[in-house]
């Protein structure tokens, strides 16, 4: 029998930016659960090339016709975030095996902080497998054509931030 409880899931990473294969888990995903969250890491190792604020609403865009599906900024441990949502199920998308080493430690380590709440691994169209936000900066960077990777309005951030990096800084 079905649970009426609301089943929130909280899709985390750096979407540095959302490409056309986190699309295609968001919207696998929406199709899944009551509610997701998808939830940008605001303070990182990596340091991003799109601020926060222009990725989350990069991402807002991209999901506005799916209405169950919402955008978040998060700091601090991912887990304390999901108690805060009321989500007790963590989604990750894996690609290829080379995923699934740090996808594992990653799930392990936030079950070792917090064993109420599961992480979920889906798999995005085979379309996408090679597809990540850093090879699309770097086919963009070098002018390539992103167009099928990353929906039109992220292709055109994209096509700023390298005419902003060609500038001659004087
Ligand atoms: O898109 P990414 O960079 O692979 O996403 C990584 C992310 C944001 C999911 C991960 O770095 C994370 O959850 N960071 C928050 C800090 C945390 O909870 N660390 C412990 C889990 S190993």
């Amino acid at each position: 029998m079905a649970s009426v409880a609301t089943r929130v899931a909280i899709y985390p990473g750096s979407f540095d930016p959302i490409t056309n294969g986190h699309l295609d888990l968001i919207r696998r995903a929406a199709q899944q659960f009551d509610e997701l969250v998808v939830a940008v890491l605001r303070h990182d190792t990596k340091v991003a090339s799109f601020p926060l604020k222009l990725r989350l609403s990069m991402i807002a865009e991209s999901v506005e016709q799916m209405p169950n599906v919402r955008v978040a900024a998060f700091d601090g441990l991912l887990v304390d975030f999901a108690r805060r949502e009321g989500a007790r199920l963590i989604l990750r998308g894996i690609r290829a095996v080379s995923d699934y080493e740090y996808e594992m430690q990653m799930a392990l380590m936030n079950r070792q902080l917090a064993p109420e709440i599961e992480t979920v691994f889906m798999l995005p169209a085979e379309a996408y497998s090679y597809l990540s936000s850093r090879l699309v900066k770097e086919v963009s960077r070098h002018g390539g054509n992103i167009e099928n990777l990353v929906p039109l309005h992220v292709a055109a951030q994209l096509r700023k931030l390298r005419h902003a990096a060609a500038e001659p800084t004087g």
